[in-house]
């Protein structure tokens, strides 16, 4: 298959390139697409066929259900039965934005989507490529991260077209994302309100509108064989480079970078290529072969996270240690998406 690539600015958008976008789309195609958090991998929600190229393409397992991205709010209520009080608040706060809202669905969503659960997941994106490419197509567009399985989630077209070149229908480059992570991910189908995924819309930013909500135990630590979580796809090994990848926390700042170094010089002694990833005051203090800087406040790490673990690959690093950050805010999901690339491995300075 030959992969469209086409680029669009987001301020001026060319509607001849949505239009034939949306044509795919209709006719049963894969198209990937940006949004705020991450690029997407598009197709229609409602034709289980479509959804099913989908899991092929990215090498998905089957039962990780997909998110319904809707265009206009109107859209809602054609895919799921109720809508509670608190998702209500929740939509009234942030949509459109990077929060992805579970409700229990209507028959309408095909299995293939919501991976025989009752319930379906929905965002309604703040990009302006992403809506016009929804509301043009005229239905709800199922799209997870448009990445191969486990690896991390696109922030570049480039980072799509390295994964998804040959594989799918076509490609618009709308330059970088914004936020850089995946939405954050709020049930709303239960008695209280319960955060499935960590994203910018912090867990502080949803208690606010709703009061308090549960964190599903999936969000802070590794699950043991027979745990669940409540978001299917949290339990999948993700984000993980080709290097061995450990975090270095301790007392200080100062203790930390000797450790890392020490742990660098070691490792290079032995032969293996190295690298850091690290805060951008800290970014002189180390000799690891590649030492690649996330910013100094965690909005910008947030940003760049995905883009500094593939360049890792890229470089060919085959240790990584990285510095930790804040759980505050959105360091809660920094750090999420960071001790999955680490298979939750800490060393203590
Ligand atoms: O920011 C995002 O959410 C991006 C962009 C493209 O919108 N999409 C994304 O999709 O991250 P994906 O498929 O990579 O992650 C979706 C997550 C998975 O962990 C999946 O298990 C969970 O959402 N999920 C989907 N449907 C669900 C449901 N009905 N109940 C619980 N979790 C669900
Ligand atoms: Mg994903």
């Amino acid at each position: 298959m030959i992969t469209l690539y086409e680029k669009l600015d987001n301020k001026n958008i060319n509607s001849e390139v949505i239009e034939k976008a949306a044509g795919i789309l209709q006719k049963g195609g894969l198209v990937a697409f940006p949004t705020e958090t991450v690029y997407g991998l598009g197709a229609n929600g409602l034709d289980s066929e479509a959804c099913r190229k989908i899991y092929e393409a990215k090498g998905r397992p089957s039962d990780n259900p997909l998110i319904l991205h809707i265009g206009d709010i109107s859209q809602l209520e054609t895919i799921v039965s109720d809508v509670p009080k608190a998702a209500e608040k929740i939509i009234n706060a942030f949509w459109p934005g990077p929060v992805t809202i579970i409700f229990n669905k209507k028959d309408i969503v095909p299995d293939s989507v919501s991976g025989g659960l009752n319930t379906v997941a929905v965002r309604f994106p703040s990009d302006e490529i992403a809506k016009r490419l929804i509301v043009s197509s005229g239905l709800p567009i199922a799209a997870p991260s448009a990445n191969t399985s486990g690896k991390p989630s696109p922030t570049k077209a480039e980072h799509v077209l390295h994964d998804m070149d040959g594989r799918i229908d076509m490609i618009i480059d709308g330059g970088s994302c914004g936020f850089g992570l995946e939405s954050t991910i709020i049930d709303v189908t239960g008695d209280k309100p319960a955060l499935l995924r960590p994203g910018a819309v912090t867990k502080e930013m949803l208690e606010a509108v709703v009061g308090d909500i549960d964190v599903d135990s999936a969000v802070y630590k590794q699950l043991s064989k027979d745990e669940k979580p409540k978001a299917p796809g949290m339990k999948y090994t993700h984000y993980s480079p080709e290097a061995d990848v450990a975090l270095v926390r301790g007392e200080s700042n100062e203790k930390v970078i000797a450790k890392i170094n020490s742990l660098v010089l070691s490792d290079k002694m032995a032969g293996f290529k190295t690298g850091v990833l690290c805060c951008g005051k800290n970014a002189d203090k180390y000799a690891a072969d590649i030492v690649l800087s996330a910013g100094d406040d965690i909005e910008t790490v947030g940003a760049r996270l995905f883009d500094i673990l593939r360049r890792f690959d890229l470089l060919g690093a085959e240790k990584v240690y990285s510095e930790v950050f804040d759980e505050a805010g959105e360091g809660m999901a920094v750090m999420n998406r960071l001790k999955k690339a680490a298979g939750h491995k800490f060393i203590e300075a």
